[in-house]
């Protein structure tokens, strides 16, 4: 999951997609690989909670020591906390090596029937690179609004730079909170469905019951099964496994 701009549901998109995703037969892990440290608040961990992946990246320690197995078999593993100098550190460390997040995955070993969701940060830094770089699939997450149609170039060209190889699957669009009575919002998702015309773009519409399951610790599908964002979760999270399955 990945986006230049900011805030525009990349985390709420991650865990949400892993609940629909984490089947009895089909795990998900979500790595949370945005230094902000903030997908684990959508697991109901807590802000003393500083383990993660960066640190022991940083000590060339195996990672596989800080993924955290929740009570469904959903597995996160946070980015966790590091000092200012331990991130300058680190950033100086994935300059050196761009494929370093791809090898700290393959280290994993994840098993056949496990997918991970990696949640990156916003704008086009080091960390989203590597995301970009270890990526099968990218979904490109927006606002319906002109911030985020402005800035689809840039996400494009991002994504024709890392996005390469054979292992590559391809881009799908997420279009978050959408609200179609909003005549802007439906002229922009218009405008997207032009431009990207023979892609995939799916779309999530806003509900306060998204912001609220936040403030619960919780993903939308256990805080408000009935409700529409779950329904619209449910069908993109359906449309990406298709898509990575070659259905
Ligand atoms: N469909 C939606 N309806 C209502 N609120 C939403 C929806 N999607 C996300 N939000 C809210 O928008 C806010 C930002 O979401 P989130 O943190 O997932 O964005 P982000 O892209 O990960 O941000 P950042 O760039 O800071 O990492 C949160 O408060 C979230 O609850
Ligand atoms: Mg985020």
């Amino acid at each position: 999951m990945f986006s230049t701009k900011g805030g525009v549901g990349k985390s709420t998109v991650t865990s949400n997609f892993g609940s629909v995703m984490n089947l009895e037969n089909r795990k998900v892990v979500s790595m949370d690989c945005d230094p902000n440290n903030t997908l684990k608040y959508h697991y109901g961990l807590s802000q003393n909670y500083s383990e993660g992946h960066a640190l022991l990246g940083l000590n060339n320690s195996p990672i596989s020591s800080c993924v955290h197995q929740l009570s469904t078999g959903e597995k996160i593993i946070p980015f966790g906390n590091l000092t200012e100098v331990e991130l300058v550190a680190y950033e100086k460390k994935l300059l050196e090596d761009p494929y370093f997040l791809k090898k700290q995955i393959a280290s994993l070993q994840l098993k056949d029937n496990e997918i991970l969701l990696l949640d990156a940060p916003s704008g086009s830094s080091i960390f989203t690179q590597q995301v970009l770089n270890a990526a099968n699939i990218s979904v490109l997450v927006m606002l319906p609004d002109a911030a985020s149609y402005l800035t689809l170039e840039r996400s494009l060209k991002l994504i024709n730079k890392h996005c390469v190889g054979k292992d590559y699957i391809g881009t799908m669009f997420l279009v978050n909170q959408v609200h179609r009575n909003f005549e802007l919002n439906s002229d922009v998702f218009d405008m997207l469905q032009y431009q990207l015309q023979n892609h995939i773009i799916v779309e999530i519409h806003q509900d306060q019951a998204v912001a609220e399951s936040l403030a619960n610790g919780m993903n939308i599908l256990k805080y408000a099964p009935q409700s529409l964002a779950t329904e619209d979760f449910i069908d993109a999270a359906q449309t990406l496994e298709s898509y990575l399955l070659g259905n």
